[in-house]
């Protein structure tokens, strides 16, 4: 593929579609290179990539259990279930947060854009290496338990999960692609 090919071909892969081994440390290396690609204004670098693999997984799983039970503790259990289980398909999940620091020069919207343009780097860089993955969001990634259990400075913003791995599955159809046009006008 060429590189805008590789670009415009890139999709969400559900995590039920996802299976191990996932990437190797160089291909790891590679999309999380890519992600500090990311352009960053003021050199803030907010970018913060904390990896959950092998036993971890399961560790994170009943960290999202016990942060919706306690949220709400009529979760239903099918519900509960899908958190315990969804984190044990995937060989690989990065929790990616923002730090966030004062400067007068860039607001924390702009060091917000420039880690978020980190997740988009690291998603095309995984898709150029022959895997799927997903941002995966939902409760568990604006609740403060959540964060405080994963480790998260208190200046951190927790941005999202990208859920990694082969492709193992027949994948769905990916949402439509809109026509840019719709999106665009010119300043006249
Ligand atoms: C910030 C963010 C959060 C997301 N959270 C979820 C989520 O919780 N569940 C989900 O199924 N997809 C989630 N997604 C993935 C979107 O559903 C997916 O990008 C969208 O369906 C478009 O598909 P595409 O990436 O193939 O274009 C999220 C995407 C972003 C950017």
């Amino acid at each position: 593929m060429t590189p805008i090919e590789t670009l415009l071909s890139r999709r969400s892969v559900p995590a039920q579609c996802l299976t191990g081994p996932g990437p190797d440390a160089a291909q790891l290396a590679s999309a999380l290179d890519a992600a500090l690609r990311a352009p960053d204004h003021g050199h803030m670098q907010p970018w913060r990539f904390k990896l959950i693999r092998a036993d971890a997984r399961a560790k994170f799983a009943q960290l999202l259990v016990g942060a919706a039970s306690a949220r709400d503790p009529a979760t239903p259990p099918a519900q509960l279930e899908k958190l315990r289980s969804r984190p044990l398909q995937v060989p690989l999940i990065i929790a990616v947060s923002a730090r966030l620091r004062d400067n007068p020069k860039v607001p924390g919207i702009e060091q917000l854009l420039s880690a978020g343009a980190g997740v988009m780097n690291l998603l095309n860089a995984f898709h150029a290496q022959g895997f799927g993955a997903i941002v995966l969001t939902g409760p568990s990634a604006y609740d403060a338990a959540v964060a405080a259990g994963l480790g998260l400075a208190g200046d951190e913003q927790l941005l999202g999960f990208v859920y990694v791995g082969n492709i193992g599955a027949v994948v769905p159809a990916a949402p439509a692609r809109p026509a840019h046009a719709a999106f665009v006008s010119e300043f006249q």
